[in-house]
């Protein structure tokens, strides 16, 4: 149960969760010290060093971490709390971040969504060497652009981020903010595989839309007829096999009753910072009683808020929300993916003397709800101009056939994938069509881009993000940046085990 058998070959990743969840199950004595903790609020733990570097120090180490009462597992986390510690930094300000790698085995971190530079972009093997148990990395950058971002481990992020390695980074743009607020606060989702409760289905559907609702988030698309003609079992082999069991859902880890309220006062624009930080499931956020206005998509502004019901989010995506506090009372904000809610994901919101109110409880489904889809935003043109050639690339998903955990770009599996190379200044444009059964949220490393086209439509103002959903069933979506950041960068499925499974290929930019 102890580091040596996390390390070590034997057990299965399920296994090992399960394990530790069990033992945790034990483990009574860390209630006290875990519900002090504030995650997502504790805010950067810098001062401005020598030079006018501002300094922070992160330290990676095993925590034994609560979820709920009665759910203790034996997580990884830094400064000891899961979330970490939420670096707000400012646009352009100098950073040096120490990275303390106190873990029985090695680590990274990960920059997601900063434009770092490519050494300091945390892909073991790739920009830099694994950070050794007992050894310091220090990462220095100065954090753009603006918006919500996070950052992670970037090594066996199978386990490692699965086990609580993620926390939120916020660089504040330097000038005013297009879309101002009284109150703000920070969620990070995610899922645990405990072995405490009943599994939740795997996420296989996209949320792209654009298919005029035959695909899409619990539309009853392919992979649910497929999966009632053939019967859930085939399904799930089709689906590609051996998911870990998550059973647990959490809000700024902790599931409910334990994530902790947030209170608004009547008459408030509150800004929420949702990022899903979950390996495998969409979430899709809905508050009880008002609609949500979104703002930025994957921190980066939108021409104009729009309002919706819920936001599905996938794996690595973030988006920020308005909410106009207007029907004083008690509500949740919740999952509404069946099981989510009921597994921990929801968390109170509480008006000003409302404090006693009862809440509804959370409705599960989207039927009838309007959801956000890629199509809806009108997108700000934040990326710099092309200088250079254009350059297209066609990027074929594949695998996870019959239960395998074999994934493909242009049939080959990374590191033999065929790197995309173009020189700094291009204007790129990949185009990805997904031929398998799942859906694959795409993230590329060090640069943003827009969104120009979803299954075949072009998005009349294309959005900005570094996230971005390909629909399984032959989904497809082009997406265009300007490569303006030299190196070798990581384009990638963000659920891990499809990462791990090789889809993954290099964007390398001389
Ligand atoms: Cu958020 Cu390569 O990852
Ligand atoms: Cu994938």
């Amino acid at each position: 149960m102890e580091a040596a058998a996390v390390t070590g070959s034997a057990l299965s990743r399920r296994e090992f969760l399960r394990a530790s969840g069990q033992a945790g199950l034990g483990a009574v004595a860390l209630a006290a010290g875990g519900g002090a903790l504030l995650p997502g609020r504790s805010g950067a733990t810098g001062h401005p060093g020598s030079g006018g570097v501002r300094e922070i120090s992160l330290e990676a180490r095993e925590v034994r971490w609560e979820l709920a009462p009665g759910k203790v597992i034996k997580g990884m986390a830094y400064n000891g709390q899961i979330p970490g510690p939420e670096l707000r930094l400012r646009e352009g300000e100098r950073v040096r971040i120490v990275l303390k790698n106190s873990l029985p085995e090695p680590t990274t971190i990960h920059w997601h969504g900063v434009d770092v530079p490519n050494s300091m972009d945390g892909v073991p093997g790739i920009t830099q060497k694994p950070v050794a148990p007992g050894q310091t990395f220090v990462y220095e950058f100065e954090p753009r652009p603006t918006g919500t971002r996070w950052y992670h481990t970037h090594f066996q992020e199978h386990r490692q981020l699965d086990l609580g390695l993620y926390a939120p980074l916020l660089i504040e743009p330097a000038g005013p903010d297009p879309f101002p607020f009284d109150r703000e606060y920070t969620l990070v989702l995610d899922d645990w595989a405990t072995g405490t409760g009943r599994p939740l289905p795997s996420t296989r559907e996209g949320t792209a839309g654009g298919r005029g609702g035959m695909g899409g988030m619990m539309g009853g698309g392919m992979g649910r007829m497929m999966e009632g003609m053939m019967g859930r079992g085939m399904g799930g082999m089709m689906g590609g096999g051996q998911h870990p069991a998550y059973d647990v859902m959490t809000i700024n880890g902790k599931a409910f009753p334990a994530s902790q309220p947030l209170t608004v006062r009547e008459g408030e624009r509150v800004r929420l910072r949702l990022i899903n930080a979950s390996a495998d499931h969409t979430h899709v956020i809905r508050l009880g009683g008002h609609r949500l206005r979104v703002t930025h998509t994957d921190g980066n502004p939108l021409l104009q808020a729009m309002e919706v019901d819920a936001v599905p989010i996938v794996p690595s995506e973030r988006y920020d929300v308005l909410l106009a506090a207007d029907r004083p009372g008690a509500w949740f904000l919740y999952c509404a993916e069946p099981g989510h809610a009921v597994a921990g994901e929801q968390v109170l919101v509480l008006y000003e003397g409302h404090e006693r109110d009862r809440a509804e409880p959370p409705v599960e489904g989207v039927a009838g709800l309007t959801l956000w889809r890629y199509d809806l935003g009108r997108g700000r043109e934040v990326l710099p101009p092309p200088s250079g050639q254009e350059r297209t690339f066609d990027l074929t998903l594949s695998g996870g056939m019959m239960g395998s955990e074999v994934w493909t770009i242009n049939d080959e599996r990374y590191p033999h994938t065929e790197p995309l190379r173009m020189r700094k200044g291009d204007r790129a444009r990949i185009r990805f069509r997904n031929m398998s059964m799942e859906a694959h949220p795409m993230h590329l490393h060090g640069q943003s881009f827009k969104v120009l086209a979803v299954n075949g439509q072009r998005l009349a103002a294309p959005i900005v993000k570094d996230s971005v959903d390909v629909e399984a069933h032959m989904g497809s979506v082009v997406i265009e940046f300007t490569a303006h950041n030299p190196g070798d960068w990581f384009l990638h499925c963000h659920k891990p085990m499809h990462m791990e499974g090789g889809m993954i290929t290099l964007a390398k930019i001389a």
